[in-house]
């Protein structure tokens, strides 16, 4: 049997019109939510992905601008520019694209966003929020994810979900994400002794390591869902998922594409968290 096929793209763009309704409806209330995207440097990848997300904003009525600074601005300037945005009543989120080059230290960055503002939620004091199950702002790439299995039709409760991956803005958030749902969460990563082992009881795989070609048909159950955040360029600059999605959707219940799978539910977050964080600090449920 063949998956079915969980088209972000689509799925992305139906929750963009909620999205935009709501926008509308603060807007009438004399409130418009504002995202300011920090850049620092040219690296064409970030470039491209900053641009869309300032796109997809403003199709939505979100007010959206790019700070755009040298690759040779020090760590201090950023911070300025932070503290200023920090203190614009007329921002509602703040995000800085990372990587940082390597003369600005991007932890120090990351905790100098105002934790309100943080529509990244990578600053300490909202992780720690997210870990004792306290409502903050959750990485957007993890929520994207947790959505995309909602259209998967999936009760996670008491299924063994196997997360790929333990970076700090997809692995871990999207398992402690998992784990909320009462699901058994096991997390795979570089030193895991036998991956294989693990993945062939899972009735979730969530792949978010960048190596193409990593989960193969003989890793999935049938029927499992498989959530692919892998995308790495090829030599062409087409990107490639994690896993070998033609062989894998022959017996995986439900599988994303890439691109158009992920991908558009990142950047639907984002505009989530900015609409999020404008209802916030004017007290609007
Ligand atoms: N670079 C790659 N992914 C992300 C992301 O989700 N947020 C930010 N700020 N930078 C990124």
């Amino acid at each position: 049997m063949s998956a079915k096929i969980l088209d972000g793209k689509q799925i992305a763009k139906d929750y963009r019109q909620g999205l935009k309704e709501q926008v509308e409806s603060l807007q009438e209330k004399g409130y418009t939510p504002k995202l300011s995207v920090i850049l620092v440097g040219n690296d064409g990848a970030s470039l491209s992905y900053v641009k869309s997300k300032k796109k997809a904003a403003e199709k939505i009525g979100i007010i959206s601008e790019i700070v755009h600074l040298d690759e040779d601005t020090s760590e201090n300037e950023v911070l300025n520019e932070l503290e200023r945005l920090n203190k614009d009543d007329s921002v509602s989120g703040i995000l800085v694209q990372v990587p940082l080059p390597e003369q600005v230290n991007e932890q120090k960055v990351l905790e100098a966003i105002d934790p309100a503002k943080d529509v990244d939620g990578f600053h300490p004091a909202n992780i720690g929020k997210l870990y004792i199950d306290e409502q903050t702002f959750v990485p957007c790439t993890p929520l994207g994810v947790m959505e995309l299995l909602d259209h998967a039709d999936i009760d996670l409760e008491g299924k063994n979900a196997v997360v790929i991956g333990r970076s700090h803005i997809v692995g871990q958030p999207v398992s402690k994400l998992l784990l909320q749902k009462n699901a058994t969460v096991t997390i795979l990563h570089s030193r895991t002794k036998d991956m294989h082992s693990h993945l062939k009881d899972a009735d979730v795989i969530v792949s978010a390591v960048g190596q193409p070609g990593l989960v193969t048909k003989e890793d999935v159950k049938e029927g499992a869902v498989v959530i692919d955040v892998g995308n790495t360029p090829d030599d062409n600059g087409k990107l490639k998922g994690d896993v070998a999605y033609e062989e894998v959707k022959e017996i995986a219940g439900a599988i994303t594409p890439v691109p158009g799978g992920v991908g558009p539910m990142t950047i639907t977050m984002v505009l989530n968290n900015t609409l999020l964080a404008e209802k916030m600090r004017r007290g609007i449920k």
